[in-house]
């Protein structure tokens, strides 16, 4: 696969453990320019890392929930870059508290706090996105998890977030279809990563992929990144609004 001439703009970079620095790395292999963002200052020193290692055109910090960073992401995409071709978006959050409660003792807060990280953001990077991308056409890439479909024990009010995401998927695939620009959802198995270690039993699903997948394989960053560089290609033009599963074959299996 060729990506060169192509930009792409990664949120969700924490280290070298992120399934977006996964991404980040395979876009680039294939020839992509990247920029990427990161959370908050806490972040910086791994941050720098990847970078030195990747060679990113910028990088610039953002949290999604301040708009004006995000005006900001965009002013350097305007400056540096003048358009956009892949928008890469790898990023959730739910306070921990909501993992090891009860689901129904979910507060208002928390509810809206996850929802706004972990789904409006896509909204609002996808439309920040597009006058930079409805000239050539694009790809837009989100992260989602088989909770949104079924209980996974333990992944709680992330499942109906990530229920909301993947239908927000569908939404701007078919408004932005329009200007060319494909909207499509990965969903990868359990990957050992910063995000995944809140999770109290993240250490059994690793455990029951090994067992109960077809293929008997974890999923790797690598995996995720390679697939994502097809569906950013031009060999997956005809394909939007998809929530793609690279996990082993997990997602048919029943009980
Ligand atoms: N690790 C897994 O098993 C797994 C499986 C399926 C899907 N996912 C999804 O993949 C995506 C990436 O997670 P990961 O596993 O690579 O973990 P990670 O910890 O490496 O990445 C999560 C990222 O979210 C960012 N983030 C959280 N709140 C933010 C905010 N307010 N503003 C900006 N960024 C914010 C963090 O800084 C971090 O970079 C998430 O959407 C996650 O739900 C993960």
């Amino acid at each position: 696969m060729n990506l060169s001439g192509k930009k792409a703009l990664i949120f969700g970079i924490a280290n070298n453990r992120s399934i977006a620095y996964g991404i980040a790395r395979s876009l680039k292999e294939a020839g992509a320019d990247i920029a990427f963002t990161y959370q908050n200052e806490r972040l910086l020193s791994r941050v720098q890392k990847v970078d030195n290692e990747l060679n990113a055109s910028f990088v610039v910090k953002c949290d999604v929930t301040d708009s004006t960073d995000l005006d900001l992401v965009f002013s350097e995409v305007e400056k540096k870059w003048g358009s956009v071709d892949i928008v890469v978006h790898s990023l959730a959050f739910t306070p921990t508290n909501c993992l090891e409660n009860d689901f129904t003792k979910t507060s208002k807060e928390d509810f809206s706090q996850t929802m706004e990280i972990s789904v409006f953001s896509l909204i609002d990077i996808a439309n920040r996105s597009t006058p930079f991308m409805k000239d050539n056409g694009g790809s837009i890439l989100t992260l989602s998890f088989y909770g949104s479909q079924k209980v996974m024990t333990g992944y709680k009010i992330m499942g109906p977030a990530k229920a909301a995401l993947e239908s927000s998927v569908k939404y701007l695939a078919d408004e932005l279809g329009a200007h060319k620009i494909r909207v499509n959802t990965l969903s990868p198995g359990p990957v050992k990563t910063l995000a995944a270690s809140i999770f109290p039993n993240f250490k059994k699903t690793m455990e029951i992929v090994k067992e109960r997948t077809p293929l008997g394989e974890p999923t790797t960053i690598t995996d995720v990144g390679n697939f994502a560089t097809y569906l950013c290609s031009d060999l997956a033009k005809n394909i939007t609004g998809g929530t793609h599963y690279i996990d082993s074959g997990g997602h048919i299996m029943g009980a």
